[in-house]
């Protein structure tokens, strides 16, 4: 195992400059740390301020981490390494659990999804908060990789909804010539996780992958062909502008949501958003699936977010308390409507108030169910830092994929040495 001088470095850094949290006589207090939210935070605030009515012994200060998930699970690793314990509840990407579990910096929770109420509980995230037989966090939302159209522009045009790439290539060209000042189709390429998830939507759908019983087999022709197909939406069709590869869900999601593309991948979040009143496509915006190459099928990258205890909290009992709370029945309703995060309880997805509210969550269910997880291992997030930057590479020209591909299976092969 490489162990990076430069993250030691920078754990001493930080671990000296996060703040101590004090409790005052009266009442616990809980540190929750989380992403940014989704939509208006306000609505949030109501929602802990409910569990705070609810736990009058307990108060929460939630803090929010930068908006990307490489950047949270920096400041992760630096503090637990630094055992710091201020803080308690930690909201977790789908794909750190194992990491974190085999680090020792996270709290056995397993009596918090005891088997009947596990069942409720996508198989996805379920098996991404365990590990060795031990449940280590519960999964709170649940993402996946989805297309969203302007509806009112393929009407227009006379098109439906894209089901191929090469239907997606040849109505965005066909309408983007017409529409001068919207972009084709927008996607997240900037050198960081959410590239790793673009990426795998397109080798998977092409019948690729990384990782085949523990094994690198990246660097295999189908993918090659995928990620020449990602650069060539940019370099060939032109439908793709070259400033994705700078860009992240945010940004995506507000070029959309102005009005200035005609396509755009994103998480299920972004719906809500466009659908607030005061928002330019308010009513015009579609959702459906990926499209697929042809004959093949499409493929979505599992996400979502868990939250777990930190082991050095000194409020265990509190932050268990919190998390029941906020991954309830209740609460998940909740968030489904008003941040937009989609429940990990399967039975919400029945919730005949719920779907008539967000009717497109009844397709989700199925999108869900498919979503294929990023490899599940205590390693996956140094095998993501080595081949960030040869899809980026790729994706920008810089490499070609068979070289992008070939340098990203000899660093795996390195990381999975034993
Ligand atoms: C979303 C997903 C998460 C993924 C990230 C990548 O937050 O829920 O699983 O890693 O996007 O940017």
């Amino acid at each position: 195992m490489v162990i990076r001088p430069a993250i030691i470095l920078l754990s001493l850094l930080f671990v000296g400059c996060t703040q101590n949290v004090k409790d005052n006589g009266e009442f616990t207090l809980l540190v929750f740390k989380h992403g940014k939210i989704a939509g208006d935070p306000e609505l949030f605030t109501q929602l802990i301020n409910r569990f705070e009515r609810e736990n009058p012994g307990i108060k929460v200060k939630d803090e929010t981490l930068p908006a990307s998930t490489d950047e949270q699970h920096q400041f992760y690793v630096i503090n637990l390494e630094g055992r710091s314990a201020d803080f308690d509840v930690l909201g977790l990407d789908v794909i750190w659990v194992p990491e974190f579990a085999k680090a020792g910096w996270l709290r056995d929770l397993s009596h918090l999804l005891p088997e009947d109420d596990k069942g409720d509980f996508f198989p996805g995230p379920v098996q991404a908060v365990s590990y060795e037989s031990k449940i280590y966090a519960v999964p709170w939302y649940i993402d996946a990789g989805l297309l969203y159209y302007r509806k009112d522009l393929l009407e227009k045009y006379g098109f439906s909804p894209p089901e191929t790439w090469q239907e997606l290539i040849e109505v965005a060209q066909h309408i983007t010539s017409r529409e001068t000042r919207i972009y084709g189709f927008v996607w997240q390429g900037k050198q960081y996780e959410g590239l790793v998830c673009n990426v795998l939507e397109y080798l998977w759908g092409n019948g690729g992958d990384v990782l085949q019983d523990g094994v690198s087999v990246i660097n295999s022709y189908e993918n090659i062909y995928a990620l020449q197909f990602m650069r060539d939406l940019i370099a060939k069709y032109k439908i793709t502008p070259p400033l994705v590869t700078t860009v992240i869900e945010e940004q995506t999601r507000h070029i959309f949501g102005n009005g200035r593309a005609l396509f755009m991948r994103n998480w299920p979040y972004a719906w809500n958003i466009f659908e607030r009143e005061g928002s330019p496509v308010k009513g015009k915006v579609g959702v459906s699936i990926l499209p697929s190459f042809s004959h093949k099928e499409s493929a979505s990258t599992l996400g979502g977010w868990q939250l777990g205890v930190n082991r050095y909290s000194r409020h265990s009992e509190a932050a268990e308390r919190l998390i029941r709370f906020l991954t309830s029945q209740e609460s998940q309703k909740t968030l489904a409507v008003t941040t937009g995060y989609k429940p990990t309880r399967m039975s919400l997805y029945r919730d005949k108030e719920l779907i008539m509210k967000q009717p497109f969550m009844l397709s989700l269910y199925d999108v869900f169910m498919k979503a294929r997880p990023r490899p599940v291992s205590p390693y996956y997030m140094m095998i993501s830092q080595v081949i960030q930057p040869e899809f980026s590479a790729a994706i920008s020209g810089i490499k070609t994929p068979e070289d992008a591909l070939s340098s990203a299976h000899k660093q795996i092969e390195h990381i999975l040495v034993p």
